[in-house]
Formats: C-alpha cells, structure tokens, sequence
C-alpha cells in the first residue's frame, strides 16, 4: 500500500498506432475511474510487445501515442504513475529473477503462448514464452494489490500470484499476493468484433470492419457501425444468439451511460438501419473529444516526455526496493 491506498498496476502493449475499442470500453475507461481510490500505476509495456517482431521507428511512435491515448482517455499524470516499462530496468531483472523461479510445465500450459506461437511460427522465441515471467515481474515490483485485467490475462495474473507465493514460502514475506480487480457492474464487458460478434473485437480481427480504434475518424465508426453483423430478425432486444444486436446494445449502453434496458426501449419498434446509425454516431460523439485531446498532446511532445520521465522516476524508486529485498533474499552481494 502507498498512502494507505491499494496499489493497482495495469498495462497495455504499444503494438499498434491505435487501442481498440475493445481496449478502451474494457479496460482504459474503467482505469480512468479508480485513479482516485487506488494508487494506480499504468505502463505502457514496450517490452512485451517486441515478443513478435516490431518495426523500430513504428514502435517508438506507437509508444508515445499509447501515452498521449492514456492521458486523453482521462488518466491524470498528476495523480497516477504513468511510464514506459523499458526505462525502469528492474522489470527486466526482476524476470531474470523470477525466471528461477517459475517452472517449464507452468509456462507450457499459458493458452496465449500456444495461440500466439501458432500465428507466428516463424518467430517462436524465448521471449514469447517467458512473456508472463515478465508480467509477473510488473505486477510484483509495485507491491500490487489488485491488477484489472481482462480475461484473456486471468492466466497469466494466477500465475504471478504462484510465483509470489512460491518465493515468499522459500524466503519469508517478500511481495504481495495480487489479486484480480473485478470491475463493479458491468464496466469491463468483453467487447466482440464487428463481423465475428462470437469472437473478442481484437486490432488482430482479419476483417477491418470487424474492429473499431479509438483514433478512427466518425465517418468510419459510422460505416463500421453500419455494417455490422447483426441477424435476420428485426427486433432489437438482448438475448441469447442475438450476439452482432447483444454487442452493439452493450457497446451502446456503455458510451451513453444507458442501461441496455433503457436502450432496448429506446428501438423498440424501430430497424436495425436506424439502430446502427445510433449506435455508430454515440461511439463517434464519445470518442471526439478524446480525439481532441489527443490531438493537442501529439502536438506537445515535451509535455508528453515530462510525463513519462516524471513517471519513470517514481516507478523506479518503488521498484528499486523491491529488488534489493529480492536480491538480498536470494543471496546476492548487493
Ligand atoms: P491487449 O490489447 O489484448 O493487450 O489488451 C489490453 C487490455 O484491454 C486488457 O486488459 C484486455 O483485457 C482489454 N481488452 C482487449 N480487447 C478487449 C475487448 N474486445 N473487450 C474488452 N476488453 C478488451
Ligand atoms: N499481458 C498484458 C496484455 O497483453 C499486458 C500486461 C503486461 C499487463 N504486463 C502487465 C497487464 C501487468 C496487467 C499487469 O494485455
């Protein structure tokens, strides 16, 4: 705990130039929400994405825009830590560490190891499989409590919770135990692609409609919108196997502050045509002045690397610690 408050870590990979929609209804607006509650901790976790092969000059813009879409989904630098995983090198010796301290067998079972080594046969490397090592690492150097994360990363968390519990048994207290963070209500619904409404909205979606980005201009929310895939009834309702009409009420219900009730009121009697358009136009109202914002950041570079520089600076004199207890622990000079 910092200042009585829990800490909470969470991190997003700088793979590409825009989050999803699916990153930002799941995850960065429920962050926004816990900034004043819990000391937050956000990374922008440049490390983890060059698991798969990355452009350099790509990953570096990627990088500073994630940031710049941090602070303008309303993340405030003034009251969270908000840095860039590689500029505090104890994420890489504390992997080390703990890299020790995992076996073969866990990491043999993580489901994204197997997923992502079969859409990049050409590139299986070590890093892809110690991936969750690292995550651990994260999550453990802050002393976290409590990690959102979706459940996609479930895995990965349990067994960042093994690692600590393995290490504090064999060398007395070291790091806290985090636990999952559930968010209240429905906030941190899974949102599912466009054209596959069965299968998680994810930038990797081979059809391009199927995804939505944060930085996407209207016009093409509202196409995306429009061609969403919906079913052969004409009744707007949330039920099972109405999963294209369920995911766009959700989506709906979550940028106007509506309950999917108060929606399904709202269309009732009216065609998928005119809900679409709705829906489609409520996304691109949201994200305008998020886009805004994040314009006017892009075009304040300084800002941005005070920021991180700032954020840096703080992470590493937490994590700092962290690692000397660990050091001392296992038996190193320090
Ligand atoms: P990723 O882009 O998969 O690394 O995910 C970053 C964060 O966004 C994680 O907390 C995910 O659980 C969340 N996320 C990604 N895609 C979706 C989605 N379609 N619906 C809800 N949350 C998502
Ligand atoms: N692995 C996470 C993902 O792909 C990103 C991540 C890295 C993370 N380190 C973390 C999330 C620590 C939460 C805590 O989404």
């Amino acid at each position: 705990m910092i200042n009585d408050k829990k800490v909470i870590f969470s991190g997003i990979q700088p793979s590409s130039d825009s989050v999803t929609l699916g990153n930002y209804l799941g995850a960065l607006k429920n962050w926004v929400t816990l900034q004043d509650e819990y000391s937050c901790i956000f990374s922008v976790v440049d490390m983890h994405a060059i698991t798969v092969r990355q452009e350099p000059a790509q990953l570096r813009k990627n990088t500073l825009s994630l940031l710049a879409q941090y602070i303008a989904c309303g993340l405030d630098a003034e009251k969270n830590i908000m840095f860039i995983q590689s500029h505090v090198p104890q994420h890489a010796e504390l992997s080390w560490i703990l890299n020790c301290f995992t076996q073969m067998g866990e990491l043999n079972r993580m489901t994204q190891f197997k997923d992502k080594s079969q859409k990049h046969p050409e590139n299986i490397n070590a890093g892809l499989y110690t991936y969750p090592v690292l995550m651990a690492a994260d999550i453990l150097l802050y002393q976290t409590d409590l990690v959102p994360v979706g459940a996609d990363q479930k895995q990965h968390l349990e067994l960042a919770r093994d690692i600590a519990h393995r290490f504090n048994t064999l060398y007395s207290d070291t790091f806290v135990v985090p636990d999952a963070y559930i968010p209240a209500k429905n906030a941190g619904a899974k949102i599912m692609s466009l054209q596959t409404p069965t299968a998680k909205m994810s930038k990797s979606d081979p059809n391009p409609n199927g995804c939505i980005f944060l930085l996407d201009k209207p016009e093409d929310i509202i196409r995306k919108v429009k061609r969403a895939v919906t079913d052969s009834e004409a009744e707007v309702c949330y039920r099972e196997g109405k999963d294209g009409i369920n995911n766009l009420l959700t989506i709906y219900s979550t940028v106007t502050g509506k309950s999917v009730d108060e929606a399904v009121a709202e269309f009732t009697g009216r065609g998928y045509g005119d809900f679409k358009l709705a829906v489609g136009e409520a996304v691109a109202e949201h994200l305008r002045p998020i886009q805004e914002r994040y314009d006017d950041l892009m075009k304040n570079k300084d800002y941005l690397e005070s920021v991180y520089k700032k954020g840096a600076e703080s992470a590493f004199s937490i994590a700092r610690r962290t690692v000397t207890k660990v050091k001392k622990k296992v038996g190193f000079i320090i």
